[in-house]
């Protein structure tokens, strides 16, 4: 059997390591030269024959990220790797699945066939926004879910779970199949990339301790807009928050903050500092390394992020 190695890009070398541990695996060194014109240019070393994973997600700035993870898995394909996985545990350009208006480009496409051209054999990612990844993907997507990793720290049973828009919905299943709790869904509009408006809520929160869940927090501009409607109707004040990727632009950590939400879950997809007290970080660490010890011993494939959610 090949070797296996990890491989960390730039965009989270923590997880990278946190994941190695687990694998009793050293991360193999890479090297990133940053020319002045933005330029990048990764080494790799001691990937020959190996089966290699490449851990690198794409939080802000994503094109560079992207990037660097094109380039390591050239490097990694050019230095004879046996297999490559590339392991993007939060990937940018999922919510671009389709066009909305004519004139459009579909990134998820893009972007997925230059991860396969550059030289991954397989794609591994942790709640993707877009269900239509694994049909979209060239390579086989395997698709991790967050959703028992934040659930358990969650007093599920006691709260009313909201998706915090339609394309939520699935994933706040995910939360009910963990725990038959009841389900309430914001109807949103989104105006542009930085404003949202609530439509409506449908579900009964009345004086019920709500738990907001959603793939991805970017600017916190939807659960602002969610908690809002949620005051409207009445629910119990005291606010939960739980998202796989804390993206976290434009101030959304203070703007979450001055919300006075009770507890914000978020997992380690992307690399986190200075947080306020009420949020926490849950590691996926454990998550990935038991995809990544199942996919080199080609035992067979994680499970689906959701029965019910391929099915849909
Ligand atoms: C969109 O459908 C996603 O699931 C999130 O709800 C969205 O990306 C969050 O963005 P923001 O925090 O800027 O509202």
């Amino acid at each position: 059997m090949s070797t296996l190695r990890l491989i960390a890009g730039s965009a989270n070398p923590e997880l990278a390591g946190t994941v190695a541990n687990y694998l009793g695996a050293e991360p193999a060194d890479t090297l990133l030269e940053r020319f002045p014109d933005g330029e990048l240019l990764p080494t790799v070393e001691n990937v020959g024959g190996s089966d290699v994973y490449v851990v690198q997600p794409t939080p802000p700035p994503v094109n560079d990220h992207l990037a660097e993870l094109l380039l390591l898995l050239d490097a990694c394909r050019r230095a004879h790797a046996a297999r490559i996985t590339a392991v993007v545990p939060y990937l940018g350009y999922a919510r671009q699945d389709r066009r909305t208006r004519a004139g459009q480009a579909v990134g998820v496409a893009v972007f997925t066939k230059a991860i396969a051209a550059a030289g991954a054999h397989r794609l591994v990612v942790v709640d993707p926004h877009t269900p239509a990844l694994e049909a979209i993907s060239p390579i086989p997507a395997e698709t991790l879910t967050a959703v028992p990793t934040l659930a358990q720290e969650i007093a599920l049973s006691e709260r009313v779970v909201v998706a915090p828009d339609e394309g939520a919905v699935k994933l706040a299943e995910r939360y009910t199949e963990v725990s038959p709790n009841p389900l309430a869904v914001v109807r949103k509009r989104r105006e542009s990339g930085r404003e949202v408006t609530a439509l409506e809520l449908i579900g009964d929160v009345r004086g019920r301790l709500p738990v907001i869940v959603d793939d991805m927090i970017t600017t916190g501009a939807t659960i602002e807009t969610a908690l809002g409607l949620l005051k409207l109707h009445e629910a119990a004040p005291d606010v939960t928050v739980a998202a796989t990727h804390g993206v976290f632009v434009h101030g959304a950590v203070g703007r979450l903050h001055r919300l006075g939400l009770r507890h914000v879950l978020i997992t380690d997809t992307i690399a986190h500092r200075s947080l306020h007290p009420e949020f926490q970080v849950c590691s996926i660490a454990p998550v990935l390394a038991e995809a990544i010890a199942a996919m080199h011993n080609d035992e067979a494939s994680p499970a689906p992020a959701s029965t019910a959610w391929n099915l849909a």
